[in-house]
């Protein structure tokens, strides 16, 4: 199944490392981060579970919720996490569903038979409290991600959301941002009364609101 940016997530009920998942309702009112390793017990995942670990008190700021996965069973998920604590300092503090009947992985594409057609790819789904897809991400097993950028885009959606702004290119927390070219320099005025920076008519950078 492609799923494309907009598009209700598919619900699922899948076992994990913190018992049974009923994705939607344990999405509830929060944002949710969905993302898939190929492999447990294997470096690179190690590094990435543990990274995200330390991250969480970054999502819970954000109010966002984060499910990791991979087509290995609980009992394997239960004897890796040893090893994610050990050597990363972080122990595991989201949920890992177990994917052993790829019941997830097939439902959101995760398994791309070219890479290999057993193991998930390094997916990440970002999702809105409305269930609704907001980005996806897709990575190669030997590349570990950046889940800075991952929090990033979770700022630059939420703050858009709000206001109507878009972010410029390696945008950060407090950068000046962008006026939505739907927004003409009348409505601006009103929505932006400290004025703005016009380089273009089509590029207006004002402060970051809110
Ligand atoms: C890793 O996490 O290191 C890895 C997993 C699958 C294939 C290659 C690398």
């Amino acid at each position: 199944m492609t799923l494309r940016l907009g598009d209700t997530v598919p619900d699922f009920t899948q076992e994990s490392t913190e018992g049974t998942i009923h994705f939607h309702e344990w999405i509830g009112d929060h944002w949710a981060i969905l993302f898939s390793h190929p492999k447990n017990f294997t470096p690179v995942c190690t590094t990435e579970l543990g990274e995200v670990a330390r991250l969480k008190p970054e999502f819970e700021k954000r109010d966002v919720k984060v499910a990791g996965l991979s087509v290995d069973p609980l009992d394997s998920h239960a004897r890796w996490a040893a090893d994610i604590a050990e050597t990363q300092g972080h122990a595991l503090n989201f949920p890992l569903l177990a994917d052993a009947d790829r019941k997830v992985s097939d439902l959101y594409g995760m398994v791309h038979p070219n890479a290999n057609d057993t193991l998930t790819v390094r997916s990440v789904f970002i999702i809105d409290p409305n269930k609704k897809l907001r980005l996806t991400l897709t990575y190669p097993a030997s590349t570990g991600r950046n889940f800075a950028e991952i929090l990033r885009v979770v700022d630059s959606l939420q703050l858009t959301d709000s206001h109507k702004v878009a972010t410029p290119v390696n945008w950060q927390q407090g950068d000046d941002v962008i006026i939505v070219p739907a927004v003409d320099n009348e409505q601006a005025r009103a929505l932006f009364p400290d004025g703005w920076d016009e380089q273009k008519p089509y590029l207006r950078l004002v402060k970051q609101p809110g």
